[in-house]
């Protein structure tokens, strides 16, 4: 494992497979009550300059459970607000702290802060990437199929932080990965550069969201309109109608075919309340596993 965790691109399918199994043992070890407290002592700064709700309470619960402690930094609220460079929040913090998770626009600043901090750098969500949710993804897909090689993930929606991630941890665990987004909404383009260095047909970018979903055996979907881009909802709104999970869509994906959400969710727009409801079960257990995703990689990064 390198010291940081920035984005999927910097880690190898081996590196994936030991935090999804590390992870599994985190949470065999908190269901049944064995101590796993491999952090004691141990702090992790948290600096958010966008709204959550899970990461930042699944990062200080996991953080307590290994009994360690996690503190939370709001950015309006920090120095970071008013222009203190990264660079040198990145060299304090790394004086008092552990490890730094943080949640912001730019994947370049969470760079620069992993470069400048000598302790871990875990990446919260960026505009470009959101690794900690989809290893909590791999994870709940392992878990409920058994496996992951040669399994189809179909991403319907906008190439955001969320199919970027998709796509580089689907494929680096030997997935099939099928992709739709409306023109002009595509993934990253260095997201796509390591798509194309996979062998074989393992990659495909549609426009319709049907010629994704055949045959997948998970189906994916996010928000239209990410955070920060609240003032495209309308544009966004025109420009992804039709790009909705609804049943239809799904009769088309293998049959049992699981649903996941990061959330938060609007049903009505990416995904219909119906199957958003009917697949609830999957899309909490997600949900749940950040907790013992974030666990097994703040363990194997801070340990
Ligand atoms: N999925 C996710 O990252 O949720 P929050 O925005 O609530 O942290
Ligand atoms: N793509 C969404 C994910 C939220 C967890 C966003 O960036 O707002």
């Amino acid at each position: 494992m390198k010291k940081d965790l920035l984005k999927l691109l910097d880690l190898s399918g081996e590196d994936i497979k030991e935090i999804l199994d590390t992870a599994d043992q985190m949470k065999y070890s908190q269901k049944h009550g064995i101590p796993h407290d491999a952090l004691r002592g141990k702090t992790l700064a948290m600096i958010f300059e966008k709204n959550s709700t899970r990461t930042r309470v699944s990062f200080e619960v996991g953080m307590y459970q290994l009994g360690g402690h996690a503190l939370f930094l709001s950015g309006k609220e920090s120095q970071i607000g008013r222009g203190e460079p990264i660079e040198d929040t990145a060299r304090v913090l790394a004086r008092y702290c552990d490890g730094i998770m943080i949640r912001t626009y730019s994947q370049e600043e969470v760079e620069a802060l992993a470069k400048y901090a000598s302790i871990p750098v875990i990446n919260g969500l960026t505009d470009f990437a959101h690794p900690c949710q989809v290893l909590a993804d791999l994870m709940t897909i392992r878990e409920k199929m058994t496996r992951l090689e040669g399994l189809k993930m179909a991403f319907i929606g906008d190439g955001n932080n969320m199919a970027n991630s998709l796509i580089v941890g689907g494929l680096k665990c030997g997935m099939d990965v099928s992709v739709a987004c409306p023109q002009g909404y595509d993934p990253d383009p260095r997201v796509l550069d390591f798509a194309a260095t996979v062998e074989g047909p393992k990659f495909q970018l549609c426009r319709k969201p049907e010629d994704a979903v055949v045959d997948a055996d998970v189906v994916i979907t996010d928000v239209w309109a990410s955070m920060g881009q609240e003032e495209e909802r309308a544009e966004r709104a025109r420009a992804f109608a039709g790009y909705c999970i609804d049943d239809k869509l799904l009769s088309l994906a293998k049959p049992g075919c699981m649903v996941q959400h990061c959330l938060p969710a609007h049903r009505g727009e990416e995904i219909t309340a119906e199957v958003f409801e009917a697949h609830a079960d999957e899309i909490f257990e997600e949900a749940e596993n950040r907790l013992h995703a974030q666990k097994a990689v703040m363990y194997l990064l801070m340990k």
